[in-house]
């Protein structure tokens, strides 16, 4: 019995895959490569010493789909694949639906065709919309405020729909708060296409000299230095809730939401700070008006997670920043080796 990671070649497929090879689960993935590379899956085999099956599938291609379930014995689906870049959301709305939606609609309608109905989804801490306060816990209200948003909303809502359809689903909503790090072999890491539009990656980018300097989208929220506040979690701790989500749905029926956050939140000037220090690279910072959407204040309370899967996230703010740089670091240009260290004017604080 094998489970099917989708969007497995990802920054976060990735690590699942690893830690469920590490603990003995048979995995096949699929990846259509839309937003990674196939070397991240070689680092995958590297890092964990195992070899898995791996089909190079868009889950918008239904008989290609067909065929991953005819030749293999599917036990559960962790399903990763989607597009997740918000402002590219806004701007080419009806391929993140398509891509988003239909993609999972295929993909639930063959699971059913072949009896697998064990699904842990990746949902986001986006689905809160703009949060009334913090901690954030699984009943407030949802809402979105964009299409990348929407996707996800809906998404949630199909799958509780199918759930009541026929109560033999077994579903569980893992909504991510911040992931960011990297594996501690520095081998796999986030790997963003053109300019990141995620903070972390931004300054690992600063600290290795690809971007001059790092702009702070506003410095006048309600914070503790008026800068955003956010839950940032270690992406190998967020692997790790995928396992205990997915003994959950193997062993009973039911569709439910889980926060995967650490319930700490920290600033972005917090982050730089923390990272400089860890590092021992200065990060050159503008402050600049707030980004459209943002909101101030995010952080989860993870106790759901933590009574209902017995996970919590233990990794610590700089071990997240110390893996995230050594990623960077030792792959200047993520998986493409094109790039040499001598090219790069790395920032070293005097
Ligand atoms: P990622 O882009 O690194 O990984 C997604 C993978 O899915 C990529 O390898 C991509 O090639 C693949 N994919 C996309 N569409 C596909 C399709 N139609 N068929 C087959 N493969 C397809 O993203 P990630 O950061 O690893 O995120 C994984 C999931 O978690 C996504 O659904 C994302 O929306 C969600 N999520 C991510 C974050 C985050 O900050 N990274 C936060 C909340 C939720
Ligand atoms: C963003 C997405 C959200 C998605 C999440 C994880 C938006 C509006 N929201 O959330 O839907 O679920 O990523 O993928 O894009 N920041 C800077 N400078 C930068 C980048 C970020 O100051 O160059 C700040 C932001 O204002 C925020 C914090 O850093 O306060 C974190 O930003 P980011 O990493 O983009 O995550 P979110 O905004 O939480």
């Amino acid at each position: 019995m094998a489970i099917l990671v989708t969007g497995g070649a990802g920054y976060i497929g990735s690590h699942t895959c690893i830690e469920l090879l590490l603990a003995g689960y048979e995995i096949i993935v699929l990846d259509n490569f839309s937003n990674s590379k196939p070397e991240s899956l070689n680092r995958v085999k590297e890092i964990s010493g195992k070899d898995f099956g791996f089909y190079e599938v868009d889950l918008l291609n239904r008989s290609g789909l067909e065929d991953v379930f005819a030749n293999n014995t599917i036990e559960a689906v962790i399903h990763f694949a989607g597009l997740k870049a918000v402002g590219e959301s806004l701007s080419i709305p009806l391929h993140y639906y398509h891509n988003n939606i239909t993609g999972t609609l295929i993909l639930c309608d063959v699971m059913k065709k072949y009896g697998v109905k064990n699904l842990v989804f990746s949902s986001s801490a986006t689905v809160y919309g703009i949060p009334e306060r913090v901690p954030i816990s699984e009943d407030f209200p949802l809402s979105a405020t964009n299409p990348y948003g929407r996707t996800k909303l809906m998404i949630e809502e199909i799958l509780r729909d199918l759930y009541i359809a026929d109560d033999s689903w077994s579903v569980a909503l893992l909504r991510y708060f911040n992931p960011i790090g990297a594996h501690e072999s520095g081998r796999i890491g986030e790997d963003p296409n053109g300019i990141p539009n995620n903070l972390m990656p931004f300054i690992t980018q600063v600290a290795v000299g690809k971007r001059r300097e790092l702009q702070v989208f506003g410095c006048d929220y309600p914070t503790v230095d008026g800068s955003g506040v956010r839950d940032y979690i270690h992406v190998v701790d967020l692997a790790l809730g995928h396992l205990k989500a997915l003994e959950r749905v193997i062993s009973s029926n039911g569709v439910d939401a889980f926060n995967l956050g650490t319930g700490t939140g920290y600033s972005v000037l917090e982050i730089v700070t923390v990272f400089e220090k860890i590092a021992n690279v200065r990060i050159p910072y503008k402050i600049v008006k707030q980004r459209p959407g943002d909101v101030a204040v995010s952080y989860a309370d993870p106790s759901k997670a933590k009574n209902e899967l017995g996970w919590t996230a233990k990794r610590g703010i700089e071990e997240m920043c110390r893996d995230s740089w050594r990623w960077q670091e030792k792959n200047l240009n993520g998986y493409e080796t094109s790039i040499s260290r001598i090219e790069i004017n790395i920032n070293y604080k005097e």
